[in-house]
């Protein structure tokens, strides 16, 4: 179904709403672009303009998800949802940016990793989107690559792996290193926070004990492996001078922690995603195998029931930044592949899609968030964090078209018969959510019209996300700059 080539869009009545304010206006776009905001703003009625009525609903910017996995080779497989349907599933929730991340194996180069992404992403995507870099090996070739992709090539971001043994994990020595090249070249590092020996140990003792279901993958990875690991790489990235990113936080140790260190002021930002707000670790234990199965991600959700709530609440007070999803998904007869043996479970899950109107339900209907935060966790916060701000996350003129019309009324129920994505079940099958988007625009184009996705498959463009992120770099530059070590002259 093609998109609605609209060059001109007003959209009439509704609450704009960005990260500091709301107000009632109109707003104008033109050539993709947010034109004119005000109060009745006339037009000529000459047919070249589409009005969308707005009235009783909020105009957003376009959510931004800054976490997500499509078509990732991972575990043996590859992910379900590629380039095109992944970006669908995230225009068709309110997400008109994604970041995705380039996952090179061990060894491969990480500017051949990066022309692969682009590969598969440019000619699918529906919406724009970003890449961060995994660093999964360390040489002089690979900081030379990092420096390449931060140069050339608008990349402002390198994920390490603290899991993941003898494949993906990195060393302390080697993330030592990273850390030290990122904070020269501007860049923001991210970690996946758990302790991969510990978890490999664990895993081994299970599957000895006869454990092999996927109830084994929390309890080889419980909150103490998540937390320790978030402490040392606060530690390490506080000791290097480096900015941190701490995607997928998944437990209140981990949360607290990030909390912790930001009020003893170490420049340190946290992500937790839609799942760890909506779900719990409880399902690990379902009796049937694929539903136990289909929740298996890394780091896994709690079990502890408070701990949705308790994240919520930390994105609230500002502890935790940014909301991403870990978007991965894998159909059952991926996920049997570790039918007799939870390690070789392709860990993922799904959200892309589910993301806004979770975080309006768990966040806005419970009172923990009010509609300036909802916009400040799903956008506003990545945009800045990334660079990309006020471009993209801000209704303001001059900034890209990437606008939601939220319906604060509308109610549906969560379920894989109807959502847009390959994968065959949904994590939040049966929730009831109210508040969605009536209408996506991406880029001055109606992508998403009462639940119909009219997004045009390689529609979407690469971000170059730019390095030194003011709000990342600002206090960064200047303790580098103040920075003495403590000599003591001796005769
Ligand atoms: O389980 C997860 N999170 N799968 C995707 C890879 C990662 O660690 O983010
Ligand atoms: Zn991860
Ligand atoms: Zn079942
Ligand atoms: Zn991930």
């Amino acid at each position: 179904m093609p998109a609605t080539p609209s060059k001109r869009i007003l959209i009439r009545g509704g609450q704009v709403v960005n990260d500091d304010r709301a107000f009632l206006a109109d707003v104008l776009v033109e050539n993709g672009l947010i034109k004119e905001i005000g109060e009745q703003i006339s037009i000529s009625e000459d047919g070249q303009i589409e009005v969308i009525d707005a009235t009783g609903k909020f105009v957003i910017p376009g959510g931004i998800d800054p976490h997500t996995h499509f078509q990732l080779p991972f575990m043996g497989t590859v992910s379900i949802d590629d380039f095109y349907i992944g970006t669908r599933a995230a225009l068709a929730g309110g997400t008109t940016t994604i970041i995705d991340f380039v996952i090179p194996p061990k060894g491969q180069s990480l500017v051949e990793g990066y022309h692969q992404w682009r590969k598969w992403a440019d000619e699918k995507v529906c919406c724009d989107y970003g890449l961060h870099i995994g660093v999964t090996w360390w040489s002089e070739q690979v900081k030379a690559d990092m420096e390449t992709l931060v140069r050339d090539h608008g990349v402002n971001s390198f994920k390490m792996f603290m899991a993941y043994k003898g494949s993906i994990q990195v060393t302390d020595s080697e993330m030592i290193g990273i850390m030290n090249t990122c904070r020269e070249i501007g860049a923001l590092a991210q970690v996946h926070a758990e302790n991969g020996d510990i978890i490999d140990e664990n895993q081994n003792r299970l599957i000895a004990a006869g454990v092999t279901g996927p109830e084994g993958h929390p309890q080889s990875r419980p909150e103490e492996v998540e937390h320790e690991a978030t402490k040392r790489a606060i530690m390490l990235a506080d000791q290097t001078n480096c900015p941190l990113y701490v995607v997928h936080v998944m437990s209140k140790q981990a949360a607290r922690e990030i909390s912790d260190a930001r009020r003893e002021g170490r420049v340190v930002f946290g992500e937790t995603i839609a799942a760890a707000l909506a779900s719990n670790g409880s399902h690990y234990y379902d009796k049937c195998w694929r539903h136990a199965a289909a929740h298996v991600l890394s780091p896994p959700l709690r079990r502890d029931p408070t701990t949705a709530g308790a994240l919520m609440d930390l994105l609230s007070n500002g502890d935790l930044q940014t909301t991403g999803t870990d978007h991965c998904t894998f159909n059952s007869e991926q996920k049997s592949m570790g039918k007799n043996d939870f390690r070789r479970i392709p860990n993922g899950i799904n959200g892309v899609e589910e993301r806004m109107p979770l975080i309006w339900e768990k966040g806005v209907r419970t009172g923990k968030l009010d509609v300036t935060q909802f916009v400040a966790v799903t956008s506003t916060n990545a945009a800045k964090l990334f660079n990309i701000y006020p471009k993209k996350g801000r209704i303001e003129v001059g900034s890209d078209a990437d606008i939601v019309v939220w319906d604060p009324e509308s109610c549906s129920t969560i379920s894989a018969a109807q959502h847009h994505t390959a994968g065959d079940f949904n994590i939040f099958e049966g929730m009831t959510v109210h508040g969605g988007p009536a209408v996506v625009i991406t880029k001055g184009v109606v992508a998403v019209r009462n639940g119909k996705v009219e997004a045009v498959k390689g529609s979407g463009r690469y971000l170059e996300t730019n390095a030194y992120s003011p709000a990342v770099y600002g206090r960064i530059n200047q303790r580098a700059k103040i920075h003495k070590w403590e000599k003591v002259e001796r005769s």
